[in-house]
Formats: C-alpha cells, structure tokens, sequence
C-alpha cells in the first residue's frame, strides 16, 4: 500500500540541524528521495551519506536561503537528478529574541533574510516545476509566535505573521496549477534554535524554557509527513501543535 511519501522528490531547507534533519530521516525512511539545502555542508553531507548507507536516496547542496540563485540552484539539482519535484519544505530559519529597544538591527534584518525572504525564494524556486507538472506541494514552517506575539519576539513574530500571509495567499493562487500548501506552526521543539538569540539574558530565559517544554523534533517530522501522505485531493492547510504543557 502507498503511503503517498514513497518515491516523491522532497526538497528541505535548513536539513542541517532540528526540524529540517527530523523530517528529511522520517521521510527518507518512508520511501522518500530528500533533497537537503543548509549552509553547513559537512553536515547536510553526512545526513545525505547515513540515509543513503541505509538504502535510501539523498543528495546535500550547500545553500544559503538568502541567495536566491543559491535556492533555485537547491530545486534545480533535485529536478535534474531525480526528474521532478514533488515537495518543497520551506523550514530555514533563526530566532534571535530580544526587545525593540536594543535595536539589533542586524538581527532584525537576518530574520526578515532568512525567515521571510528565504521561504518566498523556494516558493519562486519550486513554483515553475510544479506548474509545469500540475503537481506539487509547498510546505512553509511558521510557529505558535505567527500566532502569537510576546515581549522580546516582535520580530520573529513579524516574520512567522509573515509566512502565514503568504501561504495563505500561495494557497489561492495555486488552485489551477493542482498544488497543495501546509503551513505548519510548531511550539517549543528541541533544537538549536535558541542557539541564535545573542542577548546574554534572553538567551538564558529561552534556554531554561526550553528545557523544561520543548518535545523531540520528530513531532514535526510526523507532522509533515502527515499532510504529504493524505490522498492528493486532500490539502491539509494549517497545522499548529505544542507541547502538551506549553501554556503560551
Ligand atoms: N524549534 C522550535 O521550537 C521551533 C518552533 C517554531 C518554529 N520553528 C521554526 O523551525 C524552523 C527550523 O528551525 P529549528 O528549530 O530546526 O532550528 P535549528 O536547529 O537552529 O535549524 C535551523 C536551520 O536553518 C538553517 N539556516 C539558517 N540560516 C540559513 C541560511 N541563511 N540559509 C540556509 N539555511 C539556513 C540552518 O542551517 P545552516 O546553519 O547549516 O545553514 C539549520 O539547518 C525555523 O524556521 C524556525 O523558526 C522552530
């Protein structure tokens, strides 16, 4: 019986690490030939090797979602190694929490880059290939913070406000072409995200609720694999879950 993940050609940003690497092992295990894009290429290269070692089909192609010719280059590679694409994960993304009025300008500016700017270029980058196939499906990752915005996080809540509004709109606008979208807005989950808050004193509040909420990666992993197996007449839009003790 398909599970409809086996054999589709699934592209996934941000593969190094977290939520990008649980997904691109739970589908690789499922059938799946994964397409992995980060900018840390030892690593995407090492994942790409343990899930061809285990029967699996991989490839690592270093890339910074910032550069656009980088993204389509990532989709490029899988089209012409594996003839189609099939799903495209727009996962890349940094989360440097801190108030306003510490004007981290640089930060706000490296989370509109990669958060915003890097999931429109793997729309841009997928989006002909799926139109030509009139098959295809577009997963965005937003978090609970596009839903909801506390002191510290404006700017990473503006950026996940961000990818909801246009998978929304991506959502209507691919009716013709037969593609779906899912736009999945995780909780607290258990990677190095909190790595890239640089203030001393946010970075320590985050950490300890980290610990004490966050679940393992593989929450998202079966989240996304969830939407890609329903019957393809079926376009799961919107998943949002926590961990079951996260209040926020
Ligand atoms: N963990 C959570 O609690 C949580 C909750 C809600 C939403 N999310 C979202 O989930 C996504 C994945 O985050 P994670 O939790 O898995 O964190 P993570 O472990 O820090 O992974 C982030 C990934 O993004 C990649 N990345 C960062 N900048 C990049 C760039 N310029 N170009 C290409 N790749 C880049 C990193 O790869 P390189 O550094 O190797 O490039 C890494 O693979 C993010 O969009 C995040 O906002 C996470």
């Amino acid at each position: 019986m398909s599970n409809n993940i086996e054999g589709k050609v699934v592209v996934i940003t941000g593969a190094s690490s977290g939520l990008g690497e649980a997904a691109a092992r739970l589908l690789s295990g499922e059938g799946a030939s994964v397409v992995l894009g980060a900018r840390r290429v030892d690593r995407i290269q090492s994942l790409a090797g343990a899930l061809t070692a285990k029967g699996g089909k991989a490839l690592a192609v270093a890339t910074d979602v910032t550069q656009y010719d980088q993204v389509k280059r990532l989709v490029d590679a899988a089209v012409e190694t594996y003839g189609r694409i099939d799903v495209m994960i727009n996962n890349a993304g940094l989360m440097p929490h801190s108030p306003l009025e510490r004007l981290k300008i640089d930060e706000w500016n490296r989370m509109i880059d990669v958060n915003i700017k890097g999931v429109l270029y793997g729309i841009a980058a997928a989006l002909p290939h799926m139109k030509q196939q009139k098959a295809g499906h577009i997963i965005n990752v937003s978090s609970v913070a596009g839903h909801k915005v506390g002191p510290g996080s404006a700017v990473y809540a503006a950026t996940k406000y961000a990818v909801r509004a246009l998978s929304e709109g991506l959502r209507q606008e691919v009716k013709p072409y037969n593609i779906r979208t899912t736009v999945i807005s995780p909780g607290a989950v258990a990677t190095e995200l909190p790595d890239s808050i640089s203030e001393p004193d946010v970075s320590q509040s985050i950490h300890k609720f980290y610990e004490a909420f966050a679940i393992p990666a593989d929450s998202f992993a079966r989240a996304v694999a969830f939407a890609i197996s329903q019957p393809e007449e079926v376009d799961v839009n919107e998943i949002l879950f926590r961990p079951t003790r996260q209040e926020l």
